[in-house]
């Protein structure tokens, strides 16, 4: 989001059209003569806690004075009146998908509130809900006015904590964060509870160790087995798919050509090159997606096994012998050694070359991502051509690729975007939401009204990291 430095109405004019949000300082604003435009549940839009500005305001309709960061939408841009309008952000009609939308960071939990009060399950939230998903027509909470009490929220939601009360006899379903800082989320968090999410656990052994010595439960989405019937809860597919499709977009923004060949009068414009390098989840719905854009696809993994289901999409295989290289019972690569990684660069190079897009996917599951095009191959490459790495935040695949950053080299950029997904948030959210209460709906025991931790299920067995006190997966423990 921008934020205005100096003089708030000529930046805004110069910098913003209607529609577009604002953040800065309420009495900044109203200093130079913008008109604030307040909607009903401002004080949750705002995410005020204390209500004190909206009693120092003259007059509720006109200035704001508080010096408090507020976010605004500019509704008007008025050169004939010298101001500017600016009213804070209205909801759409739906909330959760509202919420998703305008939450680019991070993943969130669409709530499907029915679904889980059908089953009995108490959800709590918190007053601050209001505000963090811009609701000010509270339409979830006709879904159960018993269900909906108290809720620990904050901006970036995508854990679901499970709480067993046995004095009430029932569990309650909360929504938290644990990204910032995780341990003092995990201060709010009763005995006995039940967190469940995309906990990155290799990155958060501290996490790991904190739940298991403070006796709460802790199931990582990512350690879903990969058999047929836990597919439904596979959120590293789920988001990886989404991720996949979102990643072809991304890099073709960057491209000044477009995708699908054209013959037009003005001359016939070739397809768009892209190359993909790794077949798993993303990879596939990259190919199809850049299929479906019109491109030329090739397409490579250390799997040979995804020959077959790159060719059904329409895309040519790119063969690269590297000797053994297989995957686990999993589905999953296993790590090359530094001679076959030497080899394939040497090989891949010349597709690369060729290419407008390279989009690369290559992951090792537990493992930093390999490094799989150095800087030799991206001089190689011709200027205007994009490389968006999907592996940035593992490590990279692409030497010099940076998080969230486009890096020029000698005209080649190199894309690296952080969590792609949430480029669809409204879609990443429901398949998320879609896992979890999958999960929920499976472990969850009527009569003991609570989670079955039935440890001969293998779902059971692979996603629980800590329960009772211990941590169960032995590369934590
Ligand atoms: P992933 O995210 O771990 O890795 C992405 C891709 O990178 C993989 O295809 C991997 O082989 C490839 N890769 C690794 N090192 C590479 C290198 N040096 N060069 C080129 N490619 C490299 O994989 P993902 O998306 O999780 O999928 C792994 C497999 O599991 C796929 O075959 C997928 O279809 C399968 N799967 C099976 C499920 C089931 O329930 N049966 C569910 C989800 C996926």
């Amino acid at each position: 989001m921008k934020q205005l430095q100096n003089d708030p109405w000529i930046e805004a004019q110069a910098n913003y059209s209607v529609g577009e949000r604002y953040k800065g300082r309420v009495t900044n604003i109203a200093d130079y003569g913008a008109f604030v435009e307040l909607e009903g549940g401002i004080e949750g839009l705002v995410h005020v806690s204390e209500m004190s500005w909206v009693s120092k305001m003259q007059n509720p309709n006109k200035y704001v004075e508080q010096n408090q960061e507020v976010e605004v939408m500019v509704l008007e841009i008025d050169p004939d009146k010298k101001r500017l309008s600016l009213g804070l952000k209205q909801c759409l009609d739906n909330p959760w998908e509202d919420f998703a939308q305008n939450n680019p960071i991070g993943t969130k939990l669409k709530g499907k509130i029915q679904n889980i009060t059908d089953f009995g399950l108490f959800v709590k939230v918190n007053n601050e809900l209001d505000g963090l998903v811009h609701m000010s027509d509270v339409d979830w909470r006709k879904s159960g006015p018993d269900a909906i009490k108290d809720f620990e929220v904050d901006q970036e939601i995508e854990t679901i904590i499970i709480d067993i009360d046995p004095s009430k006899e029932r569990i309650s379903l909360g929504i938290n964060q644990l990204d910032n800082d995780p341990m003092e989320s995990l201060d709010q968090i009763k005995k006995g509870s039940t967190i469940l999410g995309m906990i990155s656990p290799f990155s958060n052994q501290q996490l790991i160790e904190e739940c298991a010595q403070r006796n709460i439960n802790l199931v990582s989405m990512e350690f879903i087995p990969r058999i047929t019937r836990a597919q439904k809860m596979d959120v590293l597919s789920s988001q990886a798919n989404l991720a996949g499709y979102a990643a072809v977009l991304e890099a073709a923004q960057h491209l000044s050509s477009a995708l699908p060949m054209m013959m037009t009068a003005a001359g016939t414009l070739k397809p768009a090159r892209v190359f993909v390098i790794g077949v798993g989840v993303a990879g596939l719905q990259a190919i199809a997606t850049a299929k479906r854009l019109g491109a030329r696809v090739e397409a490579f993994d250390t799997r040979d096994v995804v020959e077959e289901q790159v060719k059904s999409l329409g895309a040519k295989f790119v063969k690269i012998d590297l000797g053994d290289t297989g995957q686990t019972d999993q589905g999953y690569a296993k790590e090359l050694t530094p001679e076959q990684i030497a080899k394939q660069k040497d090989l891949q190079s010349l597709v690369c070359e060729r290419s407008d897009i390279v989009i690369t996917t290559a992951q090792i599951f537990g493992r930093p991502a390999p490094k799989i095009i150095d800087e030799s191959t991206i001089k190689k490459m011709k200027p205007g051509s994009v490389i968006l790495d999907m592996a940035v935040e593992t490590g990279g695949n692409v030497e010099g690729s940076i998080v969230d950053e486009v890096v020029n080299v000698n005209g080649v950029k190199v894309v690296g975007v952080s969590y792609l997904a949430s480029r669809v948030s409204s879609h990443a959210s429901f398949a998320l939401s879609n896992n979890i209460i999958n999960w929920v709906t499976d472990f969850y025991d009527d009569e003991s009204n609570g989670i079955n931790f039935d440890f001969d299920d293998e779902v059971i067995q692979s996603s629980v990291l800590a329960y009772e006190g211990k941590i169960l997966n032995e590369r934590f423990a």
